[in-house]
């Protein structure tokens, strides 16, 4: 697959097949996106794999967390200007509407929410980490370090999609960093950044027919020094 089509048809996958990927392929595209750049290539991240049991167990914890006051080692974003908040609005309206769900019905926005949590069910989660001592520097939060995790994140996402995986790139699982690093017996400097989850689509689960917008590049872009 070009890297064109492979950044075209990425998008989030929040429905999968229960079939677990082999090992060999995981290894595979960790292998190669590895090659992200990164801060004057400190490589930041590290990853945790969880599959099989471990996950099934991990997924009970974190339902069980799911909709307690979130701990992120990562602060999450708690305000919405505009247009951002318009835009986070838009997403969130239309991957209910895709399944149905009506926004009153507190109930089943609590399962979806839920399902989120819990890596939507794939059969795979990927946990970026960053360690503490990179993170948490004297008198500031190294964002770059979290940026370069983002980057191979990115690279992750890609190579699935050209291995005919998809992917989800998460924040609500690592809302419960600790739940995390107890199940998985992770130690607290190891800081949780993002969750991936990975397998096989459902393409017959209508959320997976999602294609979220985008601003046009001509209102985002301002051009210097062309004809
Ligand atoms: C840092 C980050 C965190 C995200 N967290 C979540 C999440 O917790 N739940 C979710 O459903 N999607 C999450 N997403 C996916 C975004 O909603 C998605 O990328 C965006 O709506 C654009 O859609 P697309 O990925 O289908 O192109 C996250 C994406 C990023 C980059």
């Amino acid at each position: 697959m070009d890297l064109v089509e492979a950044i075209l048809s990425r998008k989030s996958i929040r429905a999968f097949k229960p079939d677990p990927v082999p090992r060999k392929v995981l290894e595979e595209i960790l292998e190669t996106a590895i090659r992200a750049p990164s801060s004057a290539n400190t490589q930041p991240w590290e990853f945790f794999i969880v599959g099989g049991e471990k996950l099934q167990e991990l997924k009970e914890a974190l339902t069980n967390m799911a909709l307690g006051a979130p701990r992120p080692d990562v602060p999450f974003v708690t305000q919405f200007p505009e247009p951002y908040g318009a835009r986070r609005r838009n997403l969130g309206r239309k991957v209910l509407e895709m399944q149905g769900i009506d926004r009153k019905d507190k109930e089943k926005r609590r399962r979806w929410y839920v399902q989120m949590t819990k890596f939507f069910d794939a059969p795979h989660a990927i946990l970026i980490s960053i360690d503490r001592s990179f993170y948490h520097m004297n008198d500031f939060l190294n964002v770059w370090g979290v940026f370069s995790c983002g980057l191979v994140a990115m690279n992750v996402a890609l190579l699935a999609t050209s291995h005919g995986l998809g992917t989800c790139l998460e924040v609500a699982p690592v809302a419960y960093p600790d739940v995390i690093r107890q199940i998985l017996e992770i130690p607290d400097s190891k800081l949780m950044v993002l969750a991936i989850a990975i397998g096989y689509p459902d393409w017959d689960n209508p959320v997976n027919q999602f294609r979220s917008e985008r601003e046009p590049v001509n209102r985002i872009t301002q051009w210097y020094g062309f004809k």
